[in-house]
């Protein structure tokens, strides 16, 4: 089993390169699958989700080349229309295909999507709003073959602002006949980085960010240069990371818009943020008392961000309380915080943070990547050595992890423990 080892106690300080963000580059390289000519992502995530969306985009015949942070996909010579099963499992993210798949070649065959086991992770929108559009969906053998060669222009209307969903609509939508338009879609900002991707290429999409998005489908996409839009759960992961060991963070590549909700409420807590274009500094010191916050969909407290403010206000705040409104399997991580001392318990949705507590190293396990992240956090504030195993829950969505946080002055070694 592979873990990390981390030595805590000592305050973070200095400047983070923020990476590109996972949850946009994972939609843009599924939608490259529309386009002909070359398509040059930058600014891409080194985790391995990406290696996952690299591999199923190999497997459809799309020639890819990765180096680095820069991934070149051209998809004029694609020759499948089905994801090799062992891929769909890695994760979620492979479900955008659908509706690229759709829009490319009329057809799509998807297995039940992986990803972290944070809830059940239903698909009901993303095919209700594909079905409404013309496709027509066949279970075979626990495979899903979507069927839609001629996909039409629509109205639909979101029962939750999905963001999957929001994004799967909008791929298939570029290959309908006519307009489509979507009400009560995710507002995320990372929709909205899709929709610049896919007018880039010649595409005619407006309203992301809004909750109504309308696609212009027919148009021929072509290939484009595309630099990935910073990733703003790395970063709030970062800040909080940096706080709550009683030091200092300067985030490059942040949008501050993205992040509101978090800054609002370490600045009410006392804690110094200072944005600027691109950039967010935080330092001092803060406490916070007596808070409730509730997950919902962007612009609200984004869920992936829940486990790492549970972290932060075991050690910095007092009689708090997150409500977790997303994923009804977020809270794994409160077991491992507690036995490294904190004081918090789960009460159906919420999780409440009792009094700040100095955290205990301790052997803990991840088991889902922002859980994970928590764990790091906790093991960087806590007094002693922290084991977080199953680091490969945490490498899905955090680009050279160690790496950053030993530019910070932090202590944490990975190792690879021999199975007995
Ligand atoms: C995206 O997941 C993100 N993943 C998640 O980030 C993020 O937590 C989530 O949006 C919410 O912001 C990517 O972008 C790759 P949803 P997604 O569809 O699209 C229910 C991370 O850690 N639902 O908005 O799967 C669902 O059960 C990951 O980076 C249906 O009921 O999220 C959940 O309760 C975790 N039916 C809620 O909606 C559907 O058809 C939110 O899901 C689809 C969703």
């Amino acid at each position: 089993m592979e873990g990390y080892r981390i030595r805590g106690g000592r305050p973070l300080e200095g400047e983070v390169e923020i990476s590109g963000a996972k949850n946009a580059a994972l939609p843009l390289l599924a939608a490259s699958v529309l386009t002909r000519g070359e398509n040059t992502f930058s600014s891409v995530p080194e985790i391995s989700d990406v290696d996952s969306m690299v591999k199923i985009l190999k497997g459809l015949g799309c020639s890819v080349k990765k180096e680095k942070e820069t991934v070149t996909v051209d998809a004029s010579n694609m020759s499948e229309c089905s994801i090799p099963e062992e891929f769909m499992k890695e994760m979620r993210s492979s479900v955008f295909l659908a509706g690229a798949l759709l829009a490319r070649c009329g057809e799509a065959v998807i297995t039940s999507p992986g990803g972290c086991d944070i809830g059940r992770r239903p698909i009901d929108i993303h095919i209700k709003g594909l079905e409404s559009m013309g496709a027509r969906m066949e279970k075979r053998d626990g495979r899903m073959i979507i069927k839609g060669p001629l996909l039409k222009g629509t109205k639909i209307r979101l029962k939750y602002p999905s963001v999957g969903a929001t994004e799967n609509i909008m791929l298939a939508a570029t290959g309908a006949e006519g307009v489509t338009v979507i009400e009560n879609s995710a507002r995320e900002p990372e929709i909205e980085d899709l929709q610049k991707y896919i007018n880039r290429c010649g595409g005619r999409i407006s309203g992301a960010g809004t909750g109504r998005i309308e696609i212009e489908g027919g148009k021929r996409l072509t290939g484009c240069s595309h630099r990935i839009m910073g990733d703003r759960i790395e970063a709030g992961t970062y800040m909080f990371m940096a706080l709550g060991t009683g030091g200092c963070i300067y985030l490059k590549n942040t949008e501050p818009s993205h992040m509101e909700y978090p800054v609002r409420f370490l600045k009410g807590g006392g804690w110094d943020i200072f944005c600027r274009e691109n950039t967010i500094t935080a330092k001092g010191r803060g406490s916070l008392r007596g808070c409730s916050f509730s997950t919902a969909p962007y612009p609200g407290f984004p869920t992936d961000l829940h486990p790492q403010t549970a972290a932060f206000l075991a050690v910095r705040g007092r009689d708090c309380e997150i409500e977790e409104n997303i994923f009804e399997k977020r809270f794994k991580y409160a077991k491992e915080l507690i036995k490294m001392g904190a004081d918090i318990e789960i009460s159906g949705k919420k999780v409440i943070i009792g009094d700040n507590k100095i955290l205990c190293g301790r052997e803990v396990e991840a088991e889902d990547l922002r859980g994970g992240a928590a764990l790091i956090m906790a093991g960087l504030m806590a007094e002693g050595t922290t084991t977080v195993g199953n680091t490969r829950y945490i490498k899905r969505g955090y680009s050279r992890l160690e790496e950053k946080i030993r530019l910070l002055g932090g202590e944490i070694t990975e190792y690879v423990q021999r199975e007995p």
